[in-house]
């Protein structure tokens, strides 16, 4: 009798737990670490080697503006036109671009990966992880560095690639915006909205590759921070020279020290993009919003969601913002190329003191 009571006094907490759901699921790593699922677990110590050993102790520097890259470059390897032609097109995020590092980093668009796949292969040799979990991972924990960046999704579980992606399904900086939007709609129904919404990423980059003489040339004035002066910088008006022999898809910015990419100078004034474009200049919350939802999406590219495992609990919470927007010193409204026939460009203070270069992003 008292058997039975306790038996049915069992299953009635059973119920509940499954009831309150991931409030109740959480798992007691090996470790010691608390997770909403075993799958997480691993994460932990990968975490903590990768701010450690490849982050520098948690800054947001050239490693962490490198793995974000590699998340892109790896994920967009995916094409259902070319699969439809019979041959394979990628699997999208499925770590390819590390595990077939010899031929994918010998395609144009992926010059200079190789230096940032080198770094991190050590550190997924001594964890259990996916090489195509890992990248995704990595990013999304350096990301968590930069001052003003959202909380990236994580998830585990993807398969681990089989096969090499296929050459230029990664966009170039000469692309004309149609070849653009139409490459992002191919890999995975990227509206334009969504793309614009990809490229925040670049408000922490750098290029070595673009103009070799000057390695380390920052996107926007702030490339340690994630905020919205790349909007703002992208727009000034300066003079575009596509196919500048040597230093294709460079743009020449009226900020000296900083490059523009003729792929970002172009979508920030194409109609097609421009008023999205612009909507992000001092607007830090939809910065964060749009982003997070289009990486959570371009993370995944290749996989079904529902199979993977949910582990965002593992990121840390980003430092605030710590820069407000701002014309840089020296420049105004006047210098806006105004792209968006609808919304007037905002207005920003201007940075005081004196004009400044923009100082390259240092190797570390
Ligand atoms: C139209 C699409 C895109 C084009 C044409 C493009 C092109 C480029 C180029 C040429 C560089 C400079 C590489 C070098 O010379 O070192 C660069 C850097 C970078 N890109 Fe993109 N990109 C695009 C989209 C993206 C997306 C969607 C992401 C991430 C979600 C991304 C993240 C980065 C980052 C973080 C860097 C800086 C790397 C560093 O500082 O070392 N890019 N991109
Ligand atoms: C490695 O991770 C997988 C997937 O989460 C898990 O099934 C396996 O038990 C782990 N192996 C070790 C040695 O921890
Ligand atoms: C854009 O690029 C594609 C592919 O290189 C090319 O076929 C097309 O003609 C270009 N369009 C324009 C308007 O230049």
């Amino acid at each position: 009798m008292a058997f039975k009571l306790l038996a049915s006094f069992v299953s009635i907490l059973a119920a509940l737990q499954v009831a309150s759901g991931a409030v109740t699921r959480k798992v007691t790593c090996a470790d010691g670490n608390v997770a909403s699922d075993a799958a997480c677990c691993a994460l932990f110590a990968v975490r903590d080697d990768l701010q450690q050993n490849l982050f520098d102790g948690g800054e947001c520097g050239e490693e962490v503006h490198e793995s974000l890259r590699l998340t892109f470059h790896d994920a967009i390897g995916i094409s259902p036109k070319i699969a439809a032609t019979g041959v394979f097109g990628g699997g999208g995020a499925d770590g390819s671009i590390a595990i077939f590092e010899d031929i994918e980093t010998n395609f144009h668009a992926n010059l200079g990966v190789d230096e940032i796949i080198d770094e991190q292969r050590p550190l997924i040799q001594r964890h259990n992880i996916s090489v195509a979990d890992f990248i995704q991972f990595a990013g999304a924990i350096g990301v968590s560095n930069c001052p003003g960046a959202p909380r990236l999704d994580v998830f585990v579980g993807r398969k681990d690639a089989t096969q090499p992606a296929p050459d230029l399904t990664v966009p170039e900086p000469f692309d004309n915006v149609t070849h653009i939007l139409e490459r992002f709609d191919d890999a995975g129904k990227f509206t334009p909205a969504e793309v614009v919404a990809l490229l925040v990423s670049h408000t922490i980059a750098a290029a070595d590759h673009v103009d070799p003489t000057i390695p380390g040339t920052p996107f926007d004035s702030t490339p340690e921070e994630f905020d919205t002066q790349f909007f703002i910088e992208t727009l000034l008006k300066g003079t575009l020279f596509p196919g500048t022999a040597g230093n294709q898809g460079e743009v020449e910015s009226p900020l000296h020290g900083e490059i523009r990419l003729q792929s970002d100078f172009e979508l920030a004034r194409d109609a097609r993009t421009a008023c999205e474009w612009q909507s992000f200049v001092n607007n830090q919350a939809k910065l964060q919003s749009a982003f997070k939802a289009a990486f959570r999406k371009m993370t995944v590219l290749g996989s079904d969601v529902r199979t993977l495992t949910d582990c965002s609990e593992l990121v840390p919470t980003p430092p605030p913002p710590a820069s407000k927007a701002h014309f840089p010193a020296g420049l105004s409204r006047k210098d806006v190329e105004q792209a968006c026939r609808f919304t007037p460009f905002p207005s920003l203070p201007t940075d005081p003191g004196p004009v400044t270069s923009v100082a390259p992003v240092p190797p570390s």
